[in-house]
């Protein structure tokens, strides 16, 4: 039964990201760690993921569990924690069982749970997770089964939903902006600003192949880092006002609370150039004064549209996740079957074992001297008679325990919802 399955974890939900920090494993050696909580609480199975904003211990037994589990557990994997600190972050865990815990790991790999919802990354980090696991002889057939099932799940999540469509990310949304304005690669970019918003502008930048891209900022170091990183060059902030090469781009992002970009050194970075140009400004305070797209031409792209934007984009991705959740509550039923099926195919494993030593005496003892005498041919026949009997004979037999398995798994599943 799936009640051997729980599912003990601290999510960005009920704590501060330090908070779940604290709840995860510390020093160069968590699988001898790991080791030992699972044979402390006699668990079969044991699956980890830490991820940034939560971690899960996964693990499969039947034996009953301490009331204080959370506590329990890390007072185990944290001992040099103050009481307090255990005290509170345990209060703070959620235990799972059977089911529950089940939805709970679809939902989180289908990146249902996460802080941006629909962000995929969730699933390398659950894939990596399990095959350190499974390599440390954390994990048996349980979580094998499960973990096969969650993956294939996530997927057909993102497919069949819209979830991890529509990009969230202010940058990302400005640069697919900044594309639609018809920027081809070798157009003159003059990035203005070498903090992080703009090092991911870079990354984008490099993605899609423009190399014409000149960095401006207060501390050049900085403006070297990324300027090498897209083949262009690099210049001290003070260098805008004599820079005259003219641009096709400007993109604006520091932290600076009064305008970097003032309508007469715009004026002078035109250099006499009257096409329009693609601006995008995303600081906060805006760096780029006001005037400038009222009075000049110019594609605008902002922070506070791409805001609105990315807000938008999320509230689809909530609706999708309704969708998606309708999706998941059919897959908690389906992996119920599935995991019954299995222990089927488990419990037959000495009954085929069985077959085929029966099939062997009969060829090489029991019938050996009259099968000595038949030519090859015939001689073959029987071999070939006797597999064939001994796949059927496998055949309906597993059949048959999975249909009363079936059966078993949908009456649990009718009491357990009828409860
Ligand atoms: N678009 C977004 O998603 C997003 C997200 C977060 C923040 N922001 C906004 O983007 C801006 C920068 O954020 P960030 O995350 O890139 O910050 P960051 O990593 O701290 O970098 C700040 C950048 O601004 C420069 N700078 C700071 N003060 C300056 C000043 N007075 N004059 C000229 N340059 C100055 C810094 O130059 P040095 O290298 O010389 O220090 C550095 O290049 C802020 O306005 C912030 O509100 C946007």
């Amino acid at each position: 039964m799936l009640n051997g399955y729980h599912l003990l974890t601290l999510t960005h939900r009920q704590a501060s990201l330090d908070s779940i920090g604290q709840a995860i494993i510390r020093g160069d050696e968590p699988l001898a760690v790991l080791q030992r909580l699972k044979s402390q609480f006699g668990w079969e199975e044991l699956l980890y993921l830490p991820t940034c904003n939560r971690v899960i211990y996964l693990f499969y037994t039947h034996q009953p569990l301490p009331n204080q589990l959370a506590h329990d557990v890390l007072a185990e994997l944290r001992p040099e924690l103050p009481a307090g600190t255990t005290k509170e972050l345990a209060a703070k865990m959620r235990l799972l069982h059977g089911a529950d815990a089940i939805r709970h790991l679809l939902e989180v790999a289908a990146s249902m749970d996460s802080l941006v919802v629909g962000e995929r990354e969730i699933i390398r980090q659950l894939r990596e997770a399990y095959e350190r696991c499974r390599e440390g002889g954390l994990t048996g057939d349980h979580l094998r089964l499960l973990m096969r099932f969650t993956v294939e799940t996530a997927k057909e999540v993102y497919t069949a939903t819209g979830i991890g469509e529509k990009a969230l990310s202010v940058v990302a949304l400005a640069f697919n902006q900044m594309l639609e304005t018809g920027l081809k690669p070798d157009a003159r970019i003059l990035l203005v600003g070498a903090g992080q918003t703009n090092t991911l502008v870079a990354k984008f930048l490099f993605k899609y192949g423009f190399r014409n891209v000149t960095v401006f900022n207060r501390t050049l170091e900085k403006a070297r880092v990324i300027a090498e990183y897209l083949d262009g060059l690099a210049l001290p902030l003070d260098a805008l006002q004599h820079y005259t090469a003219g641009f096709d781009a400007l993109v604006v992002c520091t932290g600076a609370t009064e305008p970097v970009i003032t309508p007469a050194l715009y004026h002078k970075l035109l250099a006499a150039e009257s096409g329009t140009k693609v601006v995008v400004d995303l600081a906060v305070p805006n760096n780029v004064d006001a005037r400038i797209p009222r009075g000049f031409p110019v594609q605008y792209i902002e922070i506070e549209g791409l805001r609105e934007l990315a807000s938008e984009n999320l509230a689809f991705r909530e609706q999708e996740r309704r969708k998606a959740e309708i999706l998941i509550t059919e897959k908690v039923r389906a992996y119920r079957e599935l995991w019954h099926q299995r222990q089927v195919e488990r419990a037959l494993l000495p009954v085929v074992d069985d077959v085929r030593d029966a099939k062997e005496r009969a060829v090489n003892e029991v019938f050996a001297k009259e099968l000595a005498q038949l030519d090859p041919a015939a001689r073959q026949l029987a071999q070939r008679m006797l597999e064939y009997l001994e796949k059927k004979s496998v055949a309906a037999a597993m059949r048959t325990m999975k249909e009363i398995a079936a059966g078993a798994g949908r009456h649990l599943a009718g009491v357990e919802k009828s409860a």
